[in-house]
């Protein structure tokens, strides 16, 4: 049987997500050192490891079936490639920055102005679209310092924490598009039933990684209120308790709104409400 091959990022942030998110999708392999490439041990799955911002133009071209990488890099790119699967990481935006101090209040005002970007085609559009024409200063990194270099007035670079921005003093203006990690697909893949499973199983883990497991116990006459605050994935489970006064639910919740429908269960009458992650899931 034919291989699949998988791009995954060499080095830089998303490396060590990417190689975690497969391997808890049941996708094994070693990474030797200096080796760019990696057998999977349990499917006729060879990775490669790629630059980040290869990877959209190697899976258009061919040269992988599929690959992991940005959302604003697979945007930029512009080629031919199926998004597959958001990867629920990664999460950044794409702004518009100027100093701090500046009075410019709108894309618009930039007319004329010295933009720099490692985004130049994201940029072109964007700023086209606001009818606005830049001289752009196409940057391959380091974007951020350009404006005390004395080589732009302002710059258009990914914001995840904003800590760099806040380290340049400079501030968002206007934000271009918001991305995270994807997975995607050559449109002419061959090997479509082993690409099918691949992208199964990195979606049980990245609906898992949002989701926690919520139990409680809720007197029968509160279990409608109580099933309004936790609707579940698709419904909860209900299971009557040897007192009949009682029921107990099962239900899928949001991982970052746990705390909050807690204290809606509680006083709601909930008791023995436990919150138990959850590692792997088939919906
Ligand atoms: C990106 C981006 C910013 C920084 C933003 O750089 O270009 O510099 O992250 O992140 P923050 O808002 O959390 O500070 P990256 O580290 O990917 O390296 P690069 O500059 O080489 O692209």
């Amino acid at each position: 049987m034919k291989s699949l091959r998988i791009g995954v990022p060499s080095k830089g942030r998303l490396a060590e997500t990417a190689e975690k998110l497969l391997q808890e999708a049941g996708l094994h392999f070693r990474r030797q050192p200096r080796s760019l490439f990696a057998r999977c041990r349990e499917m006729p799955i060879e990775v490669t490891f790629l630059r980040t911002d290869d990877i959209p133009v190697l899976c258009a071209e061919g040269a992988i079936d599929m690959g992991i990488s940005g959302g604003d890099l697979v945007e930029e790119s512009q080629v031919d490639v199926t998004e597959r699967l958001a990867l629920g990481m990664g999460n950044c935006s794409l702004s518009l920055c100027v100093p701090e101090d500046s009075p410019i209040q709108h894309a618009r005002d930039l007319a004329g102005c010295r933009v720099a970007t490692s985004f130049p085609r994201v940029t072109r559009a964007y700023l086209k679209e606001h009818q606005t024409d830049v001289h752009l200063v196409n940057l391959s990194g380091s974007v951020e310092i350009m404006i005390s270099l004395g080589v732009a007035d302002a710059i258009v670079d990914l914001v995840e924490t904003g800590s760099t921005l806040a380290a340049n003093k400079l501030r968002v203006l206007e934000q271009i598009g918001s991305y995270e990690t994807v997975l995607i697909q050559n449109p002419n893949c061959e090997q479509l039933a082993l690409a099918d499973r691949v992208a199964r199983r990195l979606e049980g883990v990245v609906i898992a990684r949002g989701y926690s497991l919520l139990e409680y116990n809720v007197p029968v006459e509160r279990l409608k209120e109580a099933e309004e605050v936790t609707p579940g994935y698709n419904s909860p489970t209900v299971n009557s308790l040897e007192d009949p006064h009682w029921k107990a639910v099962r239900v899928m919740v949001k991982r970052g709104e746990v705390i909050a429908i807690m204290e809606k269960l509680e006083a709601l009458g909930a008791s023995a409400i436990l919150e138990t992650p959850i590692r792997n899931c088939r919906l």
